[in-house]
């Protein structure tokens, strides 16, 4: 029986996935993403060139591996189109990549419906990335959605593109400014959809069950997003519409949760975020000023600055605890390179209460962070890539870090390069 690895991460987003699953891959025969869509932006550094990807998993530069987008998934046709093509023109392989038959189709209304919704929202935006994401969920939870199998029978698709248009032209009639194309042009672009997609199309969750049960295979789950914006256990409403946690990757990739050995936790030295919501080791100052431009904290999909902060332990914990991590990869050391003291939230106060760990009970919103100092480094780490060559000051924040989440940092990334990682273990 072959077994199936999760990576998944442990903050808002944006913890340098990307890199880590294309370190992995190597070791993997399949690479599945099991939820979002385009939402998610995953940047790969080899060979002194630099990859953006939305959609595809970041196992695709790994010939030998399959690349699965799985049910779990809601996908952009047009997005994916891009894709592949900016992926062919630069000679990487895209035979083995495959689309679930059961995931859903990203449709125009989507798009035009999140815009518009979170504009309406006012004050009470989430900050969504625009990309349809929740419509399209929401589509799926009320039994309308329309899945990518669909477009292996044009005639079907087309009723169905039909129906729901007549549906989304109400919805869309509620919102200011906002208009559906004509119905014709839909239906033409998706034909043009089915002929490009078709060949991709396949039951992935069916191919992962008999790698693991016939063919002794080794999967790795590639998480998007990261758990506290997770539907159910993140930062709710400031969240994404999907799961983002160990557990969803089961649901989303249609394996059985015996399958998973182990699960990898993604955490970057310092904390970001992209679009709004509580962050409560925020820095808006010129530390996360220095954070940002160091860093490169801009976001892959929207181009957002995203916002910055010290690592916060209560944070990392609860996801740490919610996703039964196995390790934690804590990534981009280097940035935090001249800056000293480095400050670490250990706890949070509400009132007069300090509080320990991360609960619904205590609004987000309303907890300030309890700070430890640790001594900074000014010596440059960037692509370090053993223990011993980091500064006493980096090993020491780490193993502090790793004391205080009370989870193993098997691993720590020291830049965007594949080979700028030391591991632990
Ligand atoms: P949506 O997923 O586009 O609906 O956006 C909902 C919230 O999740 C927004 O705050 C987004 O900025 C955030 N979000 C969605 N995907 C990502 C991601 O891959 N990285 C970081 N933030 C994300």
């Amino acid at each position: 029986m072959g077994k199936a690895t999760v990576a998944v991460g442990l903050q808002f987003g944006d913890e340098g996935k990307g890199k880590i699953i294309d370190c992995l891959s190597e070791e993997y025969d399949y690479v599945a993403r099991f939820y979002g869509g385009a939402n998610a932006g995953h940047t790969v550094s080899f060979d002194g060139k630099t990859f953006k990807l939305n959609l595809i998993p970041s196992g695709i530069f790994n010939p030998k591996a399959y690349n699965f987008l799985c049910s779990g998934m809601v996908i952009d046709p047009e997005k994916f189109t891009d894709e592949i093509i900016d992926l062919q023109k630069k000679n990487i392989s895209i035979e083995r990549l495959r689309i679930s038959a059961r995931a859903h189709i990203i449709m125009p209304w989507h798009k035009i419906i999140d815009a518009a919704k979170d504009a309406a929202l006012g004050k009470q935006a989430i900050g969504t990335t625009g990309r349809g994401i929740g419509p399209c969920y929401a589509d799926k939870a009320s039994r309308i959605g329309i899945r990518v199998g669909e477009l292996l029978d044009v005639k079907r698709l087309t009723e169905h593109i039909e129906w729901c248009y007549k549906l989304k032209e109400k919805e869309i009639s509620l919102f200011e400014n906002a208009k559906l194309p004509p119905l014709a042009q839909i239906i033409d672009d998706f034909k043009k959809h089915a002929c490009n997609l078709s060949s991709f199309i396949a039951d992935t969750e069916e191919k992962l069950r008999r790698a693991l049960k016939n063919d002794n295979k080794k999967i790795l789950l590639e998480g998007a997003q990261g758990a506290m914006i997770d539907i159910d256990n993140g930062t709710y409403p400031f969240v994404t519409s999907s799961s983002a946690t160990s557990a969803g990757a089961c649901v989303g990739a249609g394996l059985p949760p015996t399958a998973i050995d182990e699960i990898y936790g993604i955490a970057k030295a310092y904390i970001t975020r992209v679009g709004n919501g509580p962050f409560v080791t925020e820095l808006n100052d010129e530390i996360g000023e220095t954070l940002r431009k160091n860093g490169n904290e801009f976001g892959t999909t929207t181009g957002r600055p995203r916002r910055c902060g010290w690592f916060d332990v209560p944070l990392a914990r609860y996801t740490a605890e919610l996703n039964g991590v196995t390790g934690i990869i804590l990534t981009k050391l280097d940035v935090l390179t001249g800056i000293s003291p480095i400050k670490v939230a250990t706890a949070y106060r509400r009132e007069r209460m300090i509080l320990p760990v991360l609960s619904p009970m205590h609004p987000l919103e309303e907890c300030r962070p309890f700070y430890e100092e640790f001594e900074g480094w000014k010596e440059p780490i960037a692509n370090v890539d053993s223990w011993d060559k980091l500064p006493p000051q980096a090993q020491r924040y780490v193993e502090e870090l790793e004391k205080l989440i009370g989870f193993p940092i098997i691993a720590v990334a020291t830049g965007p390069d594949r080979k700028a990682i030391i591991e632990r273990r």
